[in-house]
């Protein structure tokens, strides 16, 4: 991969994107087909889950520009909401122009959780544990050798005391496991699994739930950006005229609009919505469980007590924009649907990760840019504006447009300031009388 420009790319046609995709990245042509055919067969689908009748298709786009810990990377992502691609892009280039996405990430610590009920007395039970810790790690470690081989395994034990619930108090037993490049859901479970009897031995009580924590603050995914903050002016052609936003002005808008959703739950998770706009497609796009980075992302968000933004906006000392976002990224490149899927196949490998902490740190990236896009429009000329051009066109085809008169029946209502199906039946008739 030279570049994650290419111009001109979202006015060609279908074709010719896909044409220019096949010139641009490292995808053979049966691998691009992926994206043609839906890439999922009916067969291979009936092997994933339960009762398949067939499959269901979204959207895929390509974000451009993007440039993370200084490496281009077309951003694959599988979406259906109009403006996602198209802003995830154009703040991207924004970023490139500071130099593009810094990301890191934490080891990949999974946590896998054993409730133990059942308990005479939760503190000595605890520390018994932990005088047992070494065996019961060795044992951990020991349940998947294929991890073991790439370099994960058991890592720490922590012992929690639940002094009140509804059913009174019980042990909470951590086990932290590095699952490398996995999701790791399989090996924390089966590893929790095989622990639970000598877990009961060891305390007297029972073992209940044994299941890995979807709240996966050990495995975290941070990038920052900088905006020049010339970079942000910008004019718009309004009814009323030309609007004009200077950088600061645009800057400053951006930063207000964090401070509510820092200080507002209400607003936080309309905000952090927004983000995982941008997640969720990529996660989507590489065959990764979205609900699990969904319920990690907003439990991290509420880690205070208090559920908060995962973004924060602020100045650098030049008065630049700089943005940053720290969030669970349990995503994997091995195994599931990550594996079996040929489009989730070709959405790893355009990205050309190597390793999931790669991928983690693409998508936390997108996040990022993803926040910044809503954050500019909303604190600048609002959200429907570019919503309602891609919106009409949606409007348009529901009214049975199709080729050229998409675009023109969406044009128009756009422009009447009239999206609505009727509008669009109307107009559709007349074009074509
Ligand atoms: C819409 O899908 C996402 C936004 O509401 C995010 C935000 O308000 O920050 C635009």
């Amino acid at each position: 991969m030279t570049t994650s420009r290419i111009s001109g790319f979202y006015n060609m046609t279908l074709e010719e994107r896909r044409a220019k995709l096949a010139d641009a990245s490292p995808l053979t042509p049966p691998e691009l087909a992926a994206w043609t055919s839906g890439g999922l067969s009916a067969e291979a689908a009936d092997h994933m889950i339960e009762n398949v009748v067939g499959l269901h298709s979204l959207p895929l786009g390509i974000a451009l520009n993007f440039m993370v810990n200084g490496r281009d990377v077309l951003v694959p992502m599988a979406i259906e909401e109009p403006s996602v691609v198209a802003g995830a892009s154009f703040m991207a280039k924004l970023a490139r122009a500071g130099g593009g996405f810094t990301a890191t990430t934490t080891e990949p610590h999974m946590i896998g959780q054993m409730q133990v009920i059942n308990v005479v007395n939760l503190y000595e039970a605890k520390l018994k544990l932990y005088e047992h810790k070494a065996e019961l790690l060795a044992e951990a470690d020991s349940i998947d050798p294929v991890l073991k081989k790439f370099g994960g395994g058991a890592r720490d034990l922590e012992v929690r005391v639940i002094e009140d619930s509804p059913i009174g108090g019980f042990l909470v037993v951590h086990l932290i496991y590095d699952v490398r490049d996995a999701m790791g859901a399989n090996a924390v479970n089966t590893a929790c699994e095989r622990l639970a009897p000598k877990v009961e031995a060891i305390t007297g009580g029972k073992v209940h739930l044994r299941i890995l924590s979807n709240l996966a603050d050990r495995r975290l995914a941070r990038a920052r950006c900088t905006i020049p903050v010339k970079e942000l002016a910008f004019e718009t052609t309004t009814q009323d005229g030309i609007l004009r936003y200077s950088g600061e002005e645009v800057r400053d808008g951006i930063i207000a609009a964090y401070a509510f959703a820092a200080a507002d739950p209400y607003r936080a998770a309309t905000h952090n919505k927004g983000i995982m706009n941008g997640v969720d497609a990529v996660v989507i796009a590489t065959g990764n469980d979205w609900r699990a980075i969904e319920a990690g992302a907003h439990a991290y968000a509420a880690r205070s007590g208090r559920y908060t933004s995962l973004s924060t906006w602020g100045k650098d000392a030049d008065g630049n924009l700089v943005g940053t976002l720290e969030m669970p990224m349990a995503v994997g490149i091995v195994g599931g649907a990550t594996k079996v899927h040929p489009a989730a196949q070709a959405a790893v490998k355009l990205m050309g990760v190597k390793t999931a902490s790669e991928l983690a740190e693409i998508i936390v990236s997108v996040g990022l840019a993803q926040n910044l896009a809503a954050l500019r429009a909303l604190a600048t000329e609002g959200i429907q504006r570019g919503h309602m051009s891609l919106h009409a066109r949606q409007v348009a085809i529901a009214a049975g447009a199709s080729g050229e008169l998409i675009e023109k029946v969406a044009s128009q209502m756009v422009a009447e300031k009239v999206v609505r199906i009727d509008r669009a039946e109307e107009i559709l008739k007349e074009l074509q009388a």
